[in-house]
């Protein structure tokens, strides 16, 4: 397998390194905070061990041992074919690191941003290197939740692209191609669509927020972790998509005629939805139930995994 850098060891830079170490890569962490990169040893070797106990990884100790806290940038780089960029998003944060990338990394190793917004040809176009820079935007956290959207700018050679694809798959991520720089790739804009219909039904009273998100884990979610909505629409309706949407295209085509857009989160929106939903977490209650999110997808994927593929 080959050799990872992970430059940024926050939150979504430690999960990354779970992700290559247990697929076999060797992988330096690297972060220009003092301390931080050794200080993510432990919490990628707890993960590691918390994915074994649901069978997800094969040798926690094997893969904890194989990931390292790197002493500078040129250490990480050193002899890396896949960099996995994780700085905190901020244009002019990305456009430094990418410059130091491109001239510290082997020439041939594929430069990827985690960025969620930004998109590449913003923090790449006077790079030498830039045709093998592209996003790969992960999902938190990338070890439980395998999606990565990869999305080239203009100048990212489509070969960057499909060795991302080739080397993510091999990882055991699931990578999806996003053919151009459009805001929010694919999931955002899927999210976005979907929270601010959430946000206008319940800041117009007809839900409370608890009965909405109901509405998605024991109901729409349910299909939604091993059925898309195109997959979806194919099996209501006996003729397949078509006749789904004979059947029922004029009421979405209806419910889309007024869009909620930008106003479902214009103040008066947004603090009518927090004051239904209610007061701020307890300190220490995020940790604790972000703890069991992750255990639910563990034992989710675990589940999933273990299903023959679809017929
Ligand atoms: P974070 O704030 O937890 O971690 C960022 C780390 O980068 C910090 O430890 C910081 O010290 C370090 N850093 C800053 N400048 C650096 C540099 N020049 N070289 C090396 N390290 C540097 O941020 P988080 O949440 O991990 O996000 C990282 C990226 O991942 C962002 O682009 C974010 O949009 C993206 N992302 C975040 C997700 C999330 O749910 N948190 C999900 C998907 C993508």
């Amino acid at each position: 397998m080959p050799r990872i850098a992970i430059v940024g060891s926050g939150l979504v830079g430690r999960a990354w390194a779970i992700v290559f170490a247990r697929a076999g890569c060797e992988v330096a962490v690297y972060d220009t905070a003092p301390g931080v990169a050794a200080d993510a040893l432990a919490p990628i070797r707890d993960g590691l061990e918390e994915l074994a106990r649901h069978g997800l990884a094969d040798d926690p100790a094997g893969a904890a041992a194989r990931v390292r806290a790197a002493a500078g940038l040129g250490d990480a780089l050193d002899g890396v074919a896949y960099v996995q960029e994780s700085v905190p998003e901020v244009l002019d944060a990305k456009r430094a690191i990418f410059r130091e990338l491109d001239a510290l990394a082997p020439p041939d190793a594929i430069l990827a941003s985690s960025a969620s917004a930004l998109v590449a040809s913003l923090f790449t176009e006077e790079l030498a290197g830039r045709a093998r820079c592209l996003v790969a935007h992960p999902v938190n956290p990338p070890h439980l939740v395998p999606l990565v959207e990869l999305c080239g700018a203009p100048w990212t050679a489509p070969e960057t692209v499909e060795r991302a694809r080739e080397l993510l798959t091999a990882v055991g991520q699931v990578p999806i191609v996003v053919r151009g720089e459009i805001d929010g790739f694919i999931l955002n804009r899927l999210q976005g669509a979907l929270l601010a219909e959430a946000f206008r039904l319940v800041a117009d009273g007809w839900v409370s927020p608890r009965d909405l998100d109901r509405t998605v884990s024991d109901g729409l979610g349910l299909r939604w972790s091993f059925l898309g909505p195109f997959a979806t629409a194919e099996l209501n309706a006996p003729g397949g998509v078509a006749d789904y949407l004979a059947r029922y295209g004029a009421l979405y085509a209806g419910l889309n005629a007024e869009p909620a857009g930008a106003a479902a989160f214009d103040e008066a929106t947004i603090a009518r939805v927090v004051e239904a939903w209610g007061a701020a977490p307890a300190p220490g209650s995020v940790a604790e139930r972000s703890q069991w999110r992750d255990r639910r997808l563990a034992a989710l994927i675990a589940h999933k995994r273990s299903q023959p593929p679809a017929p």
